[in-house]
């Protein structure tokens, strides 16, 4: 959501900035601009993709000038124009402002400066900030900036150009991710890595509140009380590959062809001769016994992990788990207890809601445990202790690797909690552990229903509703199917615990209907057939997912996708996969913008 970059150095800075924006498109947006400092301060916007920036910043015979600032918007206040998108610039045109995040008080703020004659263009809450920098600037970056902090609300990402200092600009953040990149070349300021990663793998991570001051031949990192932090560099191991497409069409296909491997990378490392070692846990075997309850907190994607978490934990460990949506959690007033623990899920690692949850967990003093596929995000780095999903970047707005490995992290946590409790036996255990490290494998024959998933996928694509359903965990998973569907696709579609659907929903089964039937649950197969057999009894097209072996079902269902034998806790790991396809082709076969789906956002840094 908004991405930022900056940069300062010997290279002319508006071809960086656009190439950077464009590896942060993933974030989601609806407008771009950039400002660039060569003989003045040129500032170039415009609506929709960054190649309409492109096209203006080459009509215009290009931008000169070795330091500038971008942005790409994700509209909250304001439409998306050209007027509302960043940079935002002071009325004098002196100060130029990108900015993530929400200022809060920018009413109060824009009425005090309207009062002192302050104009306003455009209907943000960003251009507050260039008009208060500018109204409080003293000829010093870093005096202004600090007092224009003193003064705003909220959460921020801000980079900040002068017209007065041609050879500097600052930075800083709180709530909202920004890192600094420097190289020999230049130094740049970015919302993620993949930004800058052409130009330098080297990194300082900020904190909240620590003020950077960008030069061409070094950076300086200050608190509010202007002392300087030395801070060590976060050196990024993976290459600008990882972050590419790589030959497919879609990120989204990449990455759900990465999941063995980024299962592997997650699952592997954490076991030693059959046995789980959640080494990067700091947990004694008496404060796994003591734990009392489990507060699992995300949003999306990271939730619905959450939710067979819950299914897994309770069932192997025998702990009371409760999975609490963030956005929910954070202003509820949640009952925490001394020796509950809140384990906290998310792929970015600085959603907004996500990040706000976990300090409201911490503020009430229990143990945060955060599951987390960004090195060194924000969650990461509030956390007691993390346990990392090895996913790599996620680039598609709909997660796929990411959500896997952290449904395996599920599993893992469940085992160990479960061996150390008592609850899961050695042998037991081990057959557990045999049957997790098949996974990867086993997602690599689902891989073989491609073409079948695409055919039915085409067969589908003008769907009005699809309904999933499901039990125990296989309801869990439909959460997850019906979301990937629905967010790529725009087809509408509702996932429900098979059981409740005679509570209401079957009422909106009519002919034809699309129903997705997960049925590999060993435990409740039976009940779902005759789940099955009212909604086909209704008119229902059914598709469902069996365990190979579970033949009677194609006796009911229009068509069925089988999935390997396994373990009934592990197949939330299977099933996903051919409904991942499924959604990814309905997407193509209805011309979606498969990676970068209408109004969503990869990272949602703004509550
Ligand atoms: C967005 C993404 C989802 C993700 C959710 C939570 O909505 O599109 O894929 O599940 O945010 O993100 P997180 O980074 O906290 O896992």
């Amino acid at each position: 959501m908004c991405g930022i970059v900056g940069y300062i150095g010997k290279a002319q800075a508006a071809p960086i900035l656009i190439k950077g924006l464009s590896k942060l498109e993933y974030r989601g947006y609806d407008s771009a601009g950039i400002a660039v400092f060569g003989d003045q301060v040129q500032v170039v916007k415009a609506k929709g993709r960054l190649a309409e920036l492109d096209e203006k910043v080459k009509n215009m015979g290009g931008v000169k000038g070795c330091m500038g600032i971008g942005h790409t918007r994700w509209a909250t206040h304001g439409a998306p124009s050209d007027k509302n998108a960043h940079p935002h610039t002071s009325m004098n045109g002196r100060i130029s402002v990108v900015h993530n995040g929400i200022i809060e008080n920018y009413i109060q703020l824009k009425s005090e400066l309207e009062k002192q004659g302050y104009v306003f263009v455009s209907e943000t809450d960003t251009e507050v900030i260039a008009q208060l920098f500018d109204s409080l600037y003293n000829g010093d970056l870093v005096d202004t900036l600090i007092r224009v902090i003193g003064k705003v609300r909220g959460s921020y990402a801000l980079g900040i150009v002068c017209s007065e200092k041609p050879d500097e600009f600052v930075a800083v953040r709180k709530d909202s991710p920004l890192l600094v990149g420097i190289s020999e070349d230049g130094n740049y300021i970015a919302s993620d890595i993949p930004a800058v990663l052409e130009y330098t793998k080297d990194y300082y991570l900020l904190n909240d509140n620590e003020i950077v001051v960008m030069k061409k031949d070094g950076v300086t990192i200050l608190d509010l009380d202007k002392n300087e932090i030395k801070k060590d560099i976060y050196h990024v191991d993976w290459d600008i590959s990882a972050a590419e497409k790589g030959g497919y069409d879609y990120f989204m296909m990449k990455e759900i062809m990465e999941q063995p491997k980024a299962l592997k990378a997650t699952i592997s490392p954490r076991l030693d001769n059959g046995q789980i070692v959640l080494d990067q846990l700091k947990y004694t075997d008496e404060d796994i016994k003591n734990i009392n309850r489990i507060h699992i907190v995300a949003c999306g994607s990271a939730w619905h992990a959450g939710i067979v978490g819950k299914y897994v934990i309770e069932d192997l460990a025998r702990i009371p788990v409760e999975v609490d949506l963030a956005s929910e959690f954070r202003y509820r007033n949640p009952i925490l207890n001394k020796n509950d623990v809140c384990i906290i899920i998310s792929q970015s690692g600085e959603t907004a809601d996500t990040l706000a949850a976990l300090r409201e967990a911490k503020r009430q003093g229990i143990r945060i445990l955060s599951i987390v596929n960004v090195v060194g995000s924000s969650i990461a780095r509030d956390s007691d202790d993390v346990l990392y999903t090895w996913a790599g970047p996620e680039i598609a707005v709909a997660t796929t690797k990411g959500y896997s490995t952290q449904v395996a992290l599920m599993y893992l946590i469940a085992l160990k909690f479960g061996q150390v409790r008592g609850c899961v036996s050695a042998e037991e255990a081990a057959k557990l552990v045999a049957e997790l490290e098949s996974v990867p494998e086993k997602i690599e024959q689902l891989f073989a229903l491609d073409g079948k998933m695409k055919e039915l996928a085409e067969g589908h694509a003008n769907a009005k509703d699809v309904f999933i359903i499901g039990r125990g965990i296989d309801y869990a998973v439909a959460l997850e199917c019906s979301l990937k569907l629905k967010e790529i696709s725009y087809i509408h579609s509702e996932a429900y615990a098979a059981g409740e659907l005679k509570h209401g929903t079957i009422s909106l089964i009519e002919e034809g209907t699309l129903v997705v039937a997960i049925a590999t649950q060993d435990t409740l197969y039976e009940k779902l057939v005759s789940n099955v057999k009212e909604v086909k009894a209704r008119g229902a097209n059914v598709l469902a997912i069996a365990k190979e072996g579970n033949t009677e079902i194609a006796e009911v269902a229009d068509e069925v996708i089988y999935i390997p034998a396994i373990d009934d806790r592990f197949t939330a790991s299977l099933d996903v996969i051919p409904m991942q396809l499924f959604a990814y082709y309905v997407a193509v076969a209805r011309g979606c913008d498969v990676d970068k789906p209408r109004n969503l956002a990869k990272s949602v840094t703004v509550e």
